[in-house]
């Protein structure tokens, strides 16, 4: 038997803060008190630490061919990031090929994962050809431990994009089986003819992906979707939420009392359309759909998070190289491939932008990257909590630990970072996995390999965020 003891610290949780000691035994949260006695538990000195379950990422892209070519971190790397960041589970996208099933899709990312994570994961099954075969292949996820399901109302002309019959016959079909359907929300069929219009007047360069895609295509599609859902009456996950008018549609969802659960990601936050729109190829680094946005949007956004509208805070964490990847996009936007590196910045930037600004505070930190996660992707109490019996994952947050990102001290494989030169003022200073230590004083020490397959099941939670 392996026991080890978090003496000291300051456990918080989404529900509130106390201090308190922490007792992990083989794995999984034994007991939580006042001045446990160590016995034979090996002691970890929390004190001066905030002792946190583990960030999970319900929105990642590991080793996923987009754009023409594969993102830049496989599961070895990407997971790296993610634990160096805090985070202890991932839920990626296992993208269907064109010809194959849900199934196939999810046994050739358990190849990509397998022997590569460090952290524990699950699945997402993203739709690339919404046929009758793969729509009646729906009810079979939730056996094999996947609950949702990603549909694409962008990226037209593409695989991924998929028509308003489809989508809708889907949520009703995701309804009956337990199936959480998690949608990109862009209008993209007037993206495609934006586009067009664009390069037909010689507008090649990276500002113009924010340019054909406004705020008004994101708002609609994410109306479209709520209603979609709300005649099916279907629970739905709207994922990168960017601004404030899409957000308004799901303010109205809720206030109608629709199950509509809602994501927003660091990139809205810590970056703006300035970047995009930097000199020369620069904004190549910041092309990602939505597309960052005029900063007056993020006064919606936080109060999104604050009353809950916007439940989870994924990084949406899809990384391309600068050279050769960013740059197949040098004469013509458009082939610039979509998609940021943030999993090892989400938490240091919400706690330096939200906590340290005082637009959040240290629980709602937590639900929106631990708890929230866990109850809408379908771990909960498993994850996302620090319970007796849940899985010892575990954050020691140093509020005091100052990083300053460049993309030499990153723990991917990516050969810049957005977030180059940004300072941060609180992150972790060890993780670990159910009991194991992963990550520990800016080194990454997990095993690859180490994390494990978890199942998950969705129930429709209700979350207790809202205000
Ligand atoms: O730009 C993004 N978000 N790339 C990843 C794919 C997606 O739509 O989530
Ligand atoms: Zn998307
Ligand atoms: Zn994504």
């Amino acid at each position: 038997m392996s026991r080890l003891l978090f003496s000291g610290g300051t456990v918080v949780t989404a529900d509130g803060s106390y201090r308190a000691d922490v007792l992990v035994e083989d794995g999984r949260i034994f007991a939580i008190g006042a001045n446990i006695d160590p016995e034979d538990a090996e002691v970890v000195d929390a004190s001066g630490k905030l002792v946190m379950p583990g960030f999970i990422d319900g929105h990642t892209h590991m080793d996923m061919p987009f754009g023409g070519t594969m993102t830049a971190d496989d599961w070895a790397s990407g997971t790296a990031a993610a634990v160096a960041g805090g985070t202890t589970t991932i839920v990626d996208f296992s993208l269907q090929d064109v010809d194959g099933s849900l199934a196939d899709a999810i046994e050739t990312w358990r190849g990509k994962s397998e022997g590569k994570a460090i952290t524990d994961y699950g699945y997402h099954v993203a739709i690339t050809n919404l046929t009758d075969e793969i729509k009646a292949e729906i009810p079979s996820l939730p056996e094999k431990g996947v609950s949702s399901i990603k549909i694409f109302m962008a990226y037209k002309g593409t695989p991924l994009y998929t028509e308003d019959d489809d989508l809708f016959e889907a949520m009703q079909i995701a309804r009956d089986a337990g199936v959480l359907v998690m949608v990109h929300a862009e209008n993209g069929d007037v993206i495609a003819k934006l586009q067009q219009q664009a390069l037909a007047q010689g507008n090649t360069a990276p500002r113009f992906h924010a340019l054909t895609r406004p705020e008004e295509v994101e708002a609609e599609a994410t109306n479209r979707a709520i209603q979609l859902a709300a005649i099916a009456g279907a629970p739905l996950l709207v994922v990168h939420v960017s601004c404030e008018a899409a957000l308004e549609e799901v303010h109205r969802a809720h206030e109608l009392g629709q199950t509509v659960y809602a994501e927003t990601c660091p990139q809205y936050f810590a970056f703006s359309y300035d970047d995009l729109a930097r000199e020369g190829f620069e904004g190549a680094k910041y092309v990602c759909s939505p597309p960052l946005r005029h900063e007056w949007n993020r006064e919606a956004l936080w109060r999104g998070l604050q009353i809950g509208d916007l439940q989870i805070f994924g990084s949406d964490h899809c990384a391309f190289n600068y050279h050769e990847q960013k740059e197949l996009g040098r004469d013509d936007f458009t082939l610039i491939p979509n998609g940021l590196p943030g999993a090892e910045e989400r938490a240091m930037a919400l706690w330096k932008l939200g906590v340290s600004e005082g637009r959040l505070n240290e629980n709602q930190f937590v639900a929106v990257l631990s708890t929230n996660q866990a109850k809408i992707h379908g771990m909960y109490p498993r994850k996302g909590a620090l319970v007796p019996g849940a899985d010892a994952d575990v954050v020691l947050w140093d509020p005091e630990l100052e990083i300053t990102a460049t993309a030499e001290n990153r723990h991917g494989n990516v050969d810049y970072t957005p977030y180059e030169g940004m300072s941060f003022r609180g992150g972790p200073a060890a993780v670990y996995v159910r009991g194991g230590l992963v990550y520990r004083d800016g080194e990454v020490v997990g095993e690859h390999g180490s994390g494990q397959f978890v199942e998950r099941s969705f129930e429709a939670p209700g979350l207790e965020t809202r205000v």
